[in-house]
């Protein structure tokens, strides 16, 4: 049975959040003076097992969800995540299982991933000059490890790579150009992201945002570029490809362009909690029902029931000058995983 919400939107994505930790600290997402060596994440029995999520995502493909992403925090922290990707890939329905990693600890284990069923991953890489890069990773990413990271994912064949760039006003605006030549040629598609107002703590004001009309130029000056069509609808990315035949580039605009028209995405914490939006306020609990020993009908009881009622679009009705508007208390990205 398919679902459609309040907005005739259909359940398409589900994102696996698998733990909130990461080994990285961005300060637009985990600033390591809030994240620091006494926060308190989530423990081993408030995390939902593998089985739990094999069930929920089980569910979500009987109403229609197609496509799988694992997502963190850092989801290779999980050491039994090649279990996880072996039973995800054997769900019947699923035609695109993706990962989205910082790439640190993707080196040795891309192969296993590969074997296990993983189609593609999706590498969150901010610069490649390394005094930026540190800073980005809150002084936590090794650049040479990142590339190890992408070289053995393009070995083990888990492409098309995606290179996901948050470009942040005087930050990293500066080395994206020496970005995409770096990726240009290599079938690698990057694509370069608003910086975003997620979650209440990276202090987000539009003055750090760049419109992707203001990138667009800037690349097209060098490289002209020819749009592209939609891969899928509800694809996040604009795409475009280089006119010369180096490949294709992304913007993904959800600051200046929102796209909650078309939002497919479900996405489940990894304590268990459902959200529809990524700038939900609240979501629904599903490890509580799940742990009093809810079958697979009454799980798709209540998933219908919340995508039925769901007429998120936080993006569209964004408003940057509004301050009540950041004072919602919003879930956190590195809890959802973007
Ligand atoms: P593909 O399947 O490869 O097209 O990617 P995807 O749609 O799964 O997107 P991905 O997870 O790579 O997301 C890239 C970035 O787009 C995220 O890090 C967010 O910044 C942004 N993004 C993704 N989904 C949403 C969404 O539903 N709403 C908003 N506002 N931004 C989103
Ligand atoms: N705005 C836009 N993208 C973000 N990400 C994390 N925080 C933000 C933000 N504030 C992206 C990361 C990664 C994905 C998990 O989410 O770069 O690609
Ligand atoms: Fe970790 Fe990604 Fe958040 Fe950076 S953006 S702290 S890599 S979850
Ligand atoms: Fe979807 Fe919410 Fe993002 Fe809009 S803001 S695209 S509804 S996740």
């Amino acid at each position: 049975m398919r679902v459609r919400d309040a907005l005739d939107r259909p359940m398409h994505d589900l994102r696996i959040s698998l733990l909130d930790r990461c080994n990285f600290r961005c300060p637009y997402c985990m600033p390591e003076t809030e994240f620091h060596e006494d926060y308190k994440f989530l423990t081993k029995s408030q995390r939902l097992t593998h089985e739990e999520i094999l069930k929920v995502a089980r569910v979500a493909t009987s109403l229609g969800v197609s496509k799988l992403r694992l997502t963190g925090g850092e989801p290779l922290l999980d050491k039994k995540i090649v279990g996880l990707i072996r039973g995800l890939a054997g769900l019947p329905g699923v035609d695109d299982l993706a990962l989205t990693t910082n790439a640190m600890l993707l080196e040795p284990i891309a192969q296993k991933l590969a074997d296990a069923g993983l189609h593609r991953v999706t590498i969150s890489l901010d610069s490649l000059d390394e005094q930026i890069f540190t800073q980005m990773s809150g002084g936590r990413g090794k650049l040479d490890q990142v590339l190890g990271g992408i070289a053995a994912a393009e070995r083990a064949g888990l492409s098309p790579i995606k290179i996901n760039v948050v470009v942040e006003r005087g930050v990293n605006e500066h080395t994206v150009l020496d970005l995409l030549e770096h990726f240009r040629g290599t079938g690698h598609i990057v694509r370069l992201i608003e910086y975003m107002d997620v979650g209440n703590r990276n202090g987000w004001t539009m003055n750090q945002v760049v419109p992707s009309k203001e990138l667009l130029e800037m690349v097209e000056a060098k490289w002209p570029l020819r749009r592209m069509d939609r891969n899928y609808p509800g694809e996040v990315a604009r795409r475009y490809k280089y006119a010369d035949g180096a490949g294709e580039i992304g913007f993904i605009s959800s600051v200046t362009e929102p796209f909650c028209g078309s939002c497919s995405r479900a996405r489940l914490s990894s304590d268990g909690m459902l959200y529809t939006c990524l700038f939900a306020t609240q979501g629904t609990d599903l490890r509580e029902p799940i742990r009093n020993g809810a079958d697979d009908d009454e799980l798709a009881d209540i998933l219908s029931r919340i995508w039925l009622q769901r007429a998120d679009r936080y993006s569209e009705l964004r408003r940057p000058d509004v301050a009540e508007h950041h004072a919602l208390s919003k879930v956190e990205m590195y809890r959802i995983g973007g």
